[in-house]
């Protein structure tokens, strides 16, 4: 039950519920939690009170958020799109996929104009903030009335064991906001999933189905035995270097099967983050890539958040993509933090 003053929202483009979960800590009652993928459903139920809506945002209508609202009086819309459009890799290659992605945004931003709620966050990929349809929204916001701040907030300042830097916009009907540069103790690798039980690559943890990582080739298995913490493939006896390594200088590669380190921070968590050819996401001492659970945890998410029904296949391609997709934890909460701070300098 919330109380005349809380923040309820509705979360767009909910995923898992990263964003959800990082709020409510904040104390913001979640409602509902909007996704056309209908895998969402069960963690963002499961581990949030808010209701899931399998939907396309492009088709919803402001009545679907109102009824959402009810007679809250402070609300909040949140809208992470989809980020791989506005990565500076896909620039060139999928212009034609971009537009219909950045129509996204554009429906986020029509929504929200005719909802006219007291908040708005969204969150996506530094290069967003070059775009023009970013531009057109914050530009939009502004003439009805809401004052916005916006910034590139660096994963590693608010906590997160892991290099992963995004922009984060908040608005706000009420006046001037502004997303404070706050500086955490780091947070490592070890710091994170040095407690978890030690399993083989290709296992499962028999407490935690989630805690399981990928199987190995036996050439990978025997790469990752040379490799060493924050080296790359160039520690490996020659005879495993592939044929394509070889070739490279060493300017594009080096980065692939890499051992995390200990004591450092975790490269940017992807939806490819369970495999170990993919990025530095082998295990600091294990011989394998880190789990599923390790890639939440790495995002910030609780050790016990729940993926999938109890008993329910573990599928690697789906659960990388929504945890590699997810917003960290962290960053609802920071945000979260924000605009319950906002809300009180307000006078509510
Ligand atoms: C960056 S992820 C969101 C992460 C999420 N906010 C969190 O906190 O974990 C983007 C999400 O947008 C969803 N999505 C993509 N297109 C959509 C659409 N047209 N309508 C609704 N959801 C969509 C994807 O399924 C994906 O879960």
């Amino acid at each position: 039950m919330s109380s005349e003053s809380q923040i309820v929202a509705v979360d767009m483009f909910c995923g898992v519920g990263g964003l959800t979960h990082g709020l409510t800590k904040a104390g913001i009652d979640v409602r509902l939690g909007v996704d056309l993928d209908p895998a969402c459903r069960f963690p963002m139920e499961q581990n949030n009170s808010a209701k899931f809506l399998e939907a396309d945002v492009s088709e919803l209508c402001a009545s679907d958020i109102l009824a959402a609202f009810g007679d809250a009086k402070v609300t909040l819309m949140a809208g992470c799109a989809p980020c791989q459009p506005f990565s500076s890799y896909s620039q060139s290659a999928r212009r034609e996929k971009q537009h219909a992605d950045w129509g996204l945004l554009a429906s986020f931003s029509s929504l929200v104009l005719s909802v006219r709620p007291t908040f708005v966050t969204m969150e996506n990929v530094p290069p967003l903030r070059k775009q023009e349809i970013f531009e057109q929204f914050v530009a939009a916001l502004k003439e009805a009335g809401y004052h916005v701040d916006f910034e590139v907030v660096d994963g590693r300042d608010i906590g997160l064991p892991q290099r992963r830097q995004r922009l984060v916009l908040v608005a706000s009907i009420l006046g001037p906001i502004k997303l404070p540069k706050i500086s955490k103790p780091k947070v490592t690798v070890r710091d994170t999933i040095a407690g978890l039980p030690p399993i083989a690559a290709g296992k499962a943890d028999a407490t935690d189905p989630l805690h399981v990582s990928a199987s190995l080739s036996a050439t990978n298995l025997k790469r990752i035995r040379h490799s060493k913490p924050g080296g790359t493939w160039r520690d490996w006896p020659r005879d495993l270097v592939a044929p394509c390594h070889a070739r490279d200088t060493g300017s594009t590669y080096p980065s692939v099967y890499g051992r995390m380190e200990w004591d450092g921070p975790a490269p940017t968590m992807t939806t490819q983050c369970y495999g170990f050819g993919n990025g530095r996401f082998g295990h600091p001492a294990q011989d394998r890539a880190i789990s599923l659970r390790e890639a939440a945890m790495l995002q910030s998410f609780p050790r016990d958040y729940a993926f999938v029904p109890r008993g329910k296949p573990i599928n690697f391609n789906t659960l990388g993509r929504l945890i590699g997709n997810a917003v960290p934890v962290l960053l609802g909460e920071y945000i979260g933090g924000v605009l319950t701070e906002h809300l009180k300098a307000h006078g509510h």
